[in-house]
């Protein structure tokens, strides 16, 4: 790292999203295209050399960043790589084992290796070990970088950096969101704006456990980071914040939501981001700004850790799914006008589909909650219209019309006070509301959304 990598405003997307929207490019920290793994490596082969290493050893999945970006920097300084790729992601195309990363890998000289596991982090890292074995006995001095968190989390000191650089750069912001992996970049900014004495909110996104499961990785992250550092922990893990709604269906597996994230940055900002980490990413922060997490006008930085070489990995599962959201041609009919009669039904069943879409416009199906209040179930209503919208090929700024049912007319303004913060400034739809039973008593919202898609 040479220095402190841009913190850029997202000018359209912040107008759009009614947040001042910033960009924290760890995409650009160099090497080998960079990412947030330079980042972690600085620290990992500075003990590495320290050693008198002269081959580094590392796991991850087959299109894993952070395999590619340690076989860069082992070119760099001169030093050999062995890297063992896992079978984290079933069912991917004939790209995604030898384009993108594991073609950089290839270019870079990197012995390889597989493992025919992907949630087997004390097996990996016991192979890793068996290799580097046979490599002393052939007179090399390897070096293992181990992903079981049995070991300090080295790689999260520069996060620590990273987080306290982001604090210097912009003191006010009110949150930052980053992808919450194997932690480390996640616990290395919390740790750095504890350090700096900045208590902005730090949302982490589960980009490969759920929430629990990384809740809980994430305590024992902080506590060996806080190890490292000699300060108390506790304060640390107080600050966990995690959302996994960006998730599914599953690690390195591009969903609805995170394919129209992706194209949302890549159509209004020029910039891209990679299925696995930062698309994803980048949907939880739209989601936080649907469900309250993030608030109207707040100051949020979203940190873009890289990843890119996989987006050509991706390239069937991408470009199939882009695809199916292009406009057909348009046909001519019997009258002689022009139009497109493909209806496509999403999540759909015998008696309905959750959305039909038919020349460029999208039908959601009715959308209520159970939650307890009426402003917890327009807030669950309006998440999951938001769902709903991603997977059609649209967004809220895209809402042509809203029709809202109340079982009791006396909730209107406890209903509006929660639209009004969702509904993002300049993209008011038309909106019609009226009073009916519902079809359960607890019911008393349901919101039936029109809305503009691709
Ligand atoms: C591009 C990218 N972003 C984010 C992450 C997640 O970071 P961490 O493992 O530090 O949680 C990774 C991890 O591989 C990554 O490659």
């Amino acid at each position: 790292m040479s220095g402190p990598t841009p913190l850029e405003r997202l000018d359209r997307l912040s107008s759009e999203l009614g947040i001042d929207l910033w960009l924290k490019r760890d995409d650009l920290t160099g090497l080998g295209f960079g990412g947030n793994k330079t980042r972690q490596l600085e620290f990992y082969f500075g003990d590495a050399l320290r050693q008198g290493a002269d081959t580094i050893l590392i796991t991850g999945a087959v299109q894993s960043n952070f395999v590619r970006s340690a076989a860069a920097a082992a070119a760099k300084l001169g030093m050999q790589s062995a890297l063992q790729l896992e079978e984290r992601v079933p069912e991917m195309g004939e790209e995604y084992y030898s384009s993108g990363n594991v073609l950089l890998a290839k270019i870079l000289g990197a012995e390889h290796m597989s493992y025919p596991e992907g949630e087997d982090e004390a097996g990996a890292d016991a192979a890793l070990h068996a290799r580097a074995t046979e490599l002393k006995a052939e007179g090399r001095r390897p070096y293992v970088i181990h992903l079981g968190l049995n070991h300090p989390p080295l790689g999260a000191l520069g996060y620590v950096v990273a987080g306290q650089e982001l604090c210097q750069q912009m003191p006010d912001f009110d949150a930052v969101v980053v992808p919450s992996g194997s932690g480390a970049t996640h616990g290395g900014v919390l740790t750095g704006l504890a350090l700096a004495e900045n208590s902005s909110s730090v949302f982490g996104v589960c980009v490969r456990r759920d929430c629990d499961k990384q809740k809980a990785r994430m305590d024992t992250v902080l506590q060996k980071l806080a190890d490292l550092l000699d300060i108390d922990a506790a304060p640390l893990q107080d600050r966990i914040n995690v959302l996994d709604d960006a998730l599914p269906p599953g690690y390195g597996k591009v969903s609805g939501m995170t394919r129209a994230a992706l194209e949302k940055m890549a159509r209004t900002e020029g910039i891209f981001l990679d299925p696995v980490y930062t698309a994803k990413t980048f949907a939880g922060l739209l989601h936080l700004l649907g469900t309250g997490g993030i608030q109207p006008g707040q100051k949020v930085v979203m940190l873009h850790t890289g990843g890119l070489p996989a987006l050509f990995g991706y390239q069937s599962e991408l470009v199939d799914n882009l695809s199916k959201n292009l406009q057909q041609p348009p046909q001519t009919s019997p009258t002689g006008k022009t139009q497109n009669m493909t209806i496509t039904r999403i999540e759909t069943g015998q008696r309905m589909s959750r959305i039909v879409k038919h020349n460029g416009v999208a039908y959601l199906c009715g959308q209520t909650s159970d939650a307890p209040t009426v402003a917890e179930q327009t807030r669950d209503i309006l998440a999951k219209v938001e769902d709903l919208l991603a997977k059609a090929g649209s967004d809220k700024t895209r809402i042509l019309k809203c029709e809202i049912w109340l079982a009791d007319m006396a909730d209107f303004a406890e209903v509006n006070a929660v639209w009004d913060a969702w509904v993002p400034e300049g993209h008011a739809p038309a909106r019609a509301c009226g009073e009916s039973k519902l079809a359960r008593s607890v019911l008393k919202v349901e919101m039936i959304v029109t809305a503009a898609c691709d």
